[in-house]
């Protein structure tokens, strides 16, 4: 078996991880997002990964799986609206539990946000991924999230790459990103969910700077379309 993984940020908060043979996707939010890497047309996924219901988190998830049979991964209420509207391929969990899937153990975590499905139903809590791979990565996706003092018991998981929200008004800011680095300590943290709109942007090389300067983790800035492997 091959050991290896593959990171790519496709904008904002949507992800494409490779690993093994399998493609998973993360919040592929692509029709409508300024600083989309590619398009739902064309992208290819074995499993999604939806965090929350709202448009640029669940974005394409519905043309996605329908086109590639790609299997939905999301709390309850969001596996539900994605089974009423004809995607039955879909595993339902909830904040805390954790399922074994093919790419690596999958742990839903607590995400501080709201989440309104497209139709104004209620999506449940807003959740985040701990992922650990097959290959012994700790990946931990916050998603959209405001910072909260448990963020300290995922420093039990070793985390080695954090994907935390810099952008501030609707998740953590620059400030307490850097807080959720002091209490996650991970081994390299990955900036996202800044600059796709005016009303979030921020500098993610001054962040980075201040990352490195007050924390014990690396910082990696990606570009839209820039990958790690
Ligand atoms: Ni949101
Ligand atoms: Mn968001």
């Amino acid at each position: 078996m091959e050991k290896s993984f593959q990171i790519q940020l496709l904008g904002h908060n949507a992800w494409l991880l490779k690993v093994n043979n399998l493609r998973v996707l993360i919040d592929p939010f692509l029709t409508g997002n300024p600083v989309a890497a590619t398009v739902a047309e064309k992208v290819e996924a074995d499993y999604i990964l939806v965090s929350h219901g709202h448009g640029d988190h669940l974005g394409d998830t519905l043309q996605i799986a329908k086109r590639t049979g790609a299997v939905v991964v999301a709390i309850a209420e969001i596996a539900s609206y994605i089974a009423s509207q004809g995607c039955k391929n879909t595993i339902a969990m909830n904040i805390g539990g954790t399922v074994s899937l093919p790419f690596g153990r999958l742990k839903m975590i607590l995400a501080i946000h709201s989440s309104t499905l497209p139709d104004g139903a209620s999506g449940g809590t807003s959740a985040g991924f701990l992922l650990k791979l097959a290959n012994g990565k700790t990946l931990y996706f916050a998603c959209d999230t405001a910072l909260y003092s448990d963020m300290a018991l995922l420093r039990k998981s070793s985390v080695d790459y954090a994907f935390l929200p810099i952008g501030d008004l609707f998740t953590m800011g620059p400030d307490d990103a850097i807080e959720a680095v002091k209490l996650i300590q991970p081994r390299f943290v990955v900036p996202c969910h800044y600059n796709t709109w005016n009303v979030i942007a921020q500098d993610p090389l001054a962040w980075q700077a201040r990352v490195e300067a007050e924390t014990d983790a690396k910082a990696i800035v990606l570009d839209s379309g820039e990958m790690i492997e």
